[in-house]
């Protein structure tokens, strides 16, 4: 009898979740093959890229100068790294141990299961990582003073979702929720990083993560066509249904713009003058699929088989998007 794992693992349009992969990993992954990550001090760059801090346009901040954009560059660092591990540990390894031990409808053969056991080893190695960033950053300069991090736009969509969600969907959006993330949301976040103006040992760390996510990303985009062509269509139906809202919801900047009012409160100790500018700086944002992101979420849906479902394309044109 041949079981589903050696079904889709001898499916060569599904390669990423049998065997080749982990042999990827055993030569590759950074846990099996880098060493610790420590900040050069005596290197000079910021900590975060500069484009992507919208607080640096506001004419009160570049009035400051160049120490306090250091700091809120830093200071963005910190929120990035948060959203990071939050992302990493609440809920990628979240549906991963779904993966391993939930009573899903669908069945994950051995070999899917021992990619999943090096996912959760790769990520929480990337908020070791992290920790250890933090850490070494918070020796650096000790008066940086602590923030409150709002909860992520994407633990918030899967939250919202899942309230509008029968309980026995749950576990199986919330995998694909997270096939998701890893093949858009995650690679965006380390790819901005990847800019000169960015300080040369957290380059260094970005540039390993995305080594890591690289391979994270043909895992995903495989479980995600796997387990979307496997559920019965009822799954579909309802699941499908929200995937629109889903995707303009984790894709918005609530959080952000919440953490960067606080740090502009900080910086200008005025918090009016604070919330007047994150207004006028975020007026008009809006999820549109002429965003690069919103492409590469499409691209993965259309990849996965998922676009071509009814419920899902009615489900775009609910938000307003014609796919
Ligand atoms: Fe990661
Ligand atoms: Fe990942």
């Amino acid at each position: 009898m041949t079981t589903t794992d050696e079904t889709a693992a001898h499916d060569t349009r599904l390669r990423s979740l049998g065997p080749d992969y982990v042999a990827r990993w055993e030569a590759r992954g950074s846990v099996r093959t880098r060493p610790r990550k420590t900040i050069d001090f005596t290197q000079t760059g910021y900590f975060f890229p500069e484009d992507r801090q919208p607080l640096l346009l506001d004419e009160n901040v570049a009035a400051l100068g160049e120490q306090a954009k250091e700091r809120i560059l830093i200071q963005s660092f910190f929120k990035y790294l948060h959203d990071i591990v939050n992302l990493e540990i609440k809920e990628i390894v979240s549906a991963c141990t779904k993966v391993l031990y939930s009573d899903l409808p669908v069945e994950f053969g051995p070999e899917i299961k021992l990619n999943t056991y090096s996912i959760v080893i790769d990520e929480y190695y990337h908020v070791y990582i992290a920790q250890d960033l933090i850490m070494q950053l918070r020796e650096q300069y000790p008066d940086l003073g602590e923030f409150d991090f709002p909860t992520s736009d994407s633990q918030h969509a899967v939250a919202e979702i899942k309230k509008r969600l029968e309980p026995q969907y749950h576990d199986v959006f919330e995998i694909l929720a997270n096939c998701c993330f890893e093949t858009t949301l995650v690679r965006e976040l380390v790819e901005f990083f990847d800019s000169k103006d960015v300080h040369p040992s957290i380059r260094y760390y970005v540039n390993d993560h995305m080594n890591d996510e690289s391979r994270h990303y043909a895992f995903f985009l495989d479980l995600m066509k796997y387990l979307w062509a496997e559920v019965s269509e009822d799954f579909r139906e309802a699941i499908g249904s929200l995937m629109g809202e889903f995707v303009k919801l984790y894709l918005s900047v609530e959080s952000e713009k919440r953490f960067n009012a606080q740090l502009l409160e900080s910086v200008l100790g005025d918090r009016e003058q604070a919330e007047r500018s994150i207004g006028e700086l975020y007026a008009g944002f809006d999820v549109t699929t002429d965003m690069p992101i919103v492409q590469n979420v499409l691209r993965a849906f259309g990849k996965a088989g998922m676009l071509e479902h009814p419920a899902v394309r009615s489900s775009f044109r609910k938000i307003g998007w014609e796919i």
